[in-house]
């Protein structure tokens, strides 16, 4: 797997925790980050995995060289772990199926940045978080798995935040290990979870 990232990863050390203690079967190769100072890097080189920075001024750029970065890691999965930028469709195109994002709400509700401020605003009384391939547009791919949180009356962007962040770790860890069983399966806009392979049994 190649994770992106952007800033504090979170999310990339409850993929790398889950990967530990055996919910994940499957390694990180490399952390990618468009930031050269995201935390996400400490917690990477901590972690022992490869990090590399690309940093561009211009977008065509930044896409070019993240393909270029993505197609010599050679990953099986690649999951976006709060990177905050858009992936061109050369990307999308090089990687069908291949590609996750952690989403800060019950999409379709609130795309884009902010949705946890975009979720108060608006008064919703139940929010949560999507894990989704991703496609072309933003926040747009087919869902994997999605939970509920309760938006509670005294709560502000970061009350709200942290009760999501908390589901956002578990639900990823567990759509990469779906991912990684080869239980998922795109038709269209679904995606079926297949059931666990049987075990088999041994023949003596
Ligand atoms: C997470 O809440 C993630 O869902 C969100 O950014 C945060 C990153 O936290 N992603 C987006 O909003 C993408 N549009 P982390 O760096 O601690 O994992």
């Amino acid at each position: 797997m190649a994770v992106l990232v952007s800033g504090r990863g979170s999310n990339l050390q409850a993929i790398i925790d889950g990967i530990e203690a055996g919910k994940i079967n499957g390694e990180i190769v490399a952390v990618i980050s468009d930031k050269k100072r995201a935390y996400a890097l400490k917690r990477a080189e901590g972690a022992g995995i490869q990090t590399i920075v690309i940093e561009e001024d211009s977008r065509e750029a930044f896409q070019r060289a993240l393909l270029d970065c993505l197609s010599a890691v050679d990953p099986d999965l690649i999951l976006l772990a709060g990177f905050m930028r858009l992936l061109s469709p050369a990307i999308i195109q090089s990687f069908p199926g291949r590609i996750m994002n952690i989403h800060p709400s019950l999409l379709p509700s609130f795309p884009g940045v902010q949705a946890q401020r975009q979720a108060l605003e608006y008064g919703v009384k139940v929010t949560g978080c999507t894990v989704h391939f991703v496609d072309e547009g933003m926040d747009t791919g087919p869902i994997i798995l999605q939970e509920a949180v309760p938006v509670l009356e005294e709560d502000d962007v970061d009350s709200l935040s942290a009760r999501i962040l908390e589901v956002e770790h578990r639900t990823y860890v567990k759509a990469i290990q779906l991912f990684a069983q080869g239980r998922l399966e795109i038709e269209g806009r679904r995606v079926r979870i297949l059931p666990p392979a049987p075990v088999k049994e041994e023949i003596v």
